[in-house]
């Protein structure tokens, strides 16, 4: 079998298109202009590129976009009193404080100062609770896009074996949360699991999110399952030219694809999705901040 490719780049750019015109509804209807705020702390340079990147399909979808950059060595009252003057604005609907933070800021302190109805990451305990009780929630935008991708698929998850491997607090344990939502039997696997190779070969749907780049062999695949690889691990590639490097996922593609049904590619999988959930999830938090109906097909 050689598996179909879900296209997560088209997918994400169909996504954007469908908050665009919402939001251009919003403005037309009634005036309001949905906002996303994202802070920086420190010169990371992967952030930055991940900030910019964030900004311009704010802005391509119609909405406002605000970026506050602040120093590495800012005191934590400092970023404190940014996201509560963020807080305190109406024009703001979501706020992302872009991780990592430097260390000697307190990250669970800083995230969980944000307003959790302009959470847009779904980080804020309070989100986390109303997720893992199936109440509404904002849901972190990777698991999301994930979900989406799920969904479009297979229409209905139901009844289907979902192995998520990994357990992190941002990709694993909401991904678990949401596919149990959808009614699969779901199983959190990670680094100490018993014979790896025997619980991903039960699993109708595999998601990897580990962080270690091509860890999963196609051999470990059933016939026709669905993989969605959320890793994204840069690689030397001598193969292409002195000091060029790759990016690759957490499952070895071209085995995989030669098992599974459908999959994600690395790039063009899950990454677009991100930041398409991102400007969904802003979206969600305009409306529900503004009593209006919330749009159908971008939420959990
Ligand atoms: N750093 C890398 N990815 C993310 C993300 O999705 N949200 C935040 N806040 N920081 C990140």
């Amino acid at each position: 079998m050689t598996a179909t490719v879900i296209d997560g780049k088209a997918f994400a750019a169909k996504v954007r298109g469908m908050v665009g015109e919402h939001v251009a509804t919003l403005k037309a209807d009634h005036g309001i202009t949905p906002g996303l705020a994202v802070v920086l702390v420190g010169e990371d340079p992967a952030s930055q590129v991940y900030v910019k990147s964030k900004g311009k399909m704010t802005v391509e979808v119609g909405m406002k976009s605000v970026e506050h950059r602040m120093d590495a060595d800012v005191s934590e009252a400092d970023l404190l009193a940014m996201i509560d003057t963020l807080n305190n604005d109406p024009t703001i609907h979501g706020i992302l404080v872009q991780l990592p933070l430097p260390d000697h800021l307190n990250s669970d302190l800083v995230i969980n100062s944000i307003d959790p109805a302009k959470d847009v990451d779904g980080f804020h305990i309070s989100n986390v609770g109303l997720l893992g009780t199936g109440q509404k929630a904002m849901v972190p935008c990777t698991p999301l896009g994930s979900l989406m991708m799920l969904r479009d698929h297979h229409g209905s998850l139901s009844g289907m074996n979902a192995v998520v491997i990994g357990r992190s607090n941002i990709v694993g344990k909401p991904m678990a949360q949401l596919l149990l939502g959808d009614s699969c039997t779901v199983t959190i696997a990670h680094s100490r699991t018993k014979d790896l190779a025997a619980v991903v070969r039960q699993a109708d749907i595999v998601v990897a999110a580990v962080g270690r780049a091509e860890m999963v062999p196609g051999d470990w695949i059933k016939p026709g399952a669905t993989v969605i690889d959320v890793g994204i691990n840069r690689l030397d590639a001598p193969e292409k030219g002195e000091g060029k490097t790759k990016l690759v996922g957490d499952v070895d593609y071209a085995s995989c694809a030669a098992v599974a049904g459908a999959i994600t590619p690395v790039p063009g999988g899950v990454g677009p999705m991100t930041i398409a959930c991102l400007l969904a999830n802003t979206l969600t938090a305009c409306c529900r901040a503004n009593d209006l109906a919330e749009p159908t097909g971008l939420t959990a």
